[in-house]
């Protein structure tokens, strides 16, 4: 079974949409440990009693992002991830750690790639007017909420919509594509041919995603 290693910075819900698809036998995967650079965390109370391993990297005990990646590759790596799962954490990655973790590091991203990059991503989608939104799971590359793209959902932006209920709704679905994609990735059908992403079909007789 594939080892996965989570990183979070703070609510974790998408770390438990993880956590809930592992326990309902819907994610084979290991979850070898969930590790914060914030020790107030509230996802690190919820892997925790879950049974999981937690860790805790403040980067402000670091003079350098260089020095703090590079500390945070020696928590990460003793858990012998086959892949690293970004859930909300909030740090921009060097070049050095994203190589490290090359095709093999995940993020979720609350819009639909390239569209909205960065912070506030509701925000922007409600100012620009969009009538559809979303969220993304790509593979991580150098550049910021960049990458080859493994799955996206789309929700409808409603007249009456502001940031919290827009970004609810992303949310849910948030929940749903995360899991799918890890186990897709799981299940070794995962392919980036020219950063593009290729998904292979599911071996014959095995649960459909
Ligand atoms: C999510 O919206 C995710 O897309 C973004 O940060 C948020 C984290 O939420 N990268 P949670 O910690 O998973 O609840």
């Amino acid at each position: 079974m594939k080892n996965i290693v989570i990183l979070i910075s703070g609510r974790g819900s998408n770390m438990e949409a993880l956590i809930k698809a592992r326990e309902q036998g819907e994610l084979p995967v290991n979850i070898a440990a969930v590790i914060s650079n914030q020790a107030s965390a509230k996802g690190l109370e919820t892997a925790a009693n879950a049974g999981i391993a937690t860790r805790v990297l403040a980067h402000g005990d670091f003079p350098t992002r260089e020095a703090f990646d590079a500390a945070l590759c020696d928590v990460i790596d003793p858990f012998s991830p086959d892949l690293v799962v970004l859930a909300g954490f909030m740090r921009i990655l060097t070049p050095a750690f994203v190589k490290h973790y090359e095709n093999r590091l995940f993020n979720i991203h609350p819009s639909l790639l390239p569209a909205f990059p960065g912070l506030h991503t509701h925000r922007q989608a409600l100012a620009a007017g969009v009538t559809t939104h979303g969220c993304t799971v790509h593979f991580v590359t150098a550049e910021l909420d960049h990458g080859p793209i493994v799955i996206q959902a789309s929700v409808p932006v409603l007249a009456d919509d502001d940031e919290a209920r827009l970004a609810a709704r992303v949310l849910h679905e948030e929940h749903r594509i995360y899991p799918q994609a890890v186990r897709w990735f799981a299940e070794g059908r995962l392919q980036v041919v020219n950063g593009l992403v290729q998904v292979a079909a599911a071996e014959p007789g095995a649960r459909q995603g």
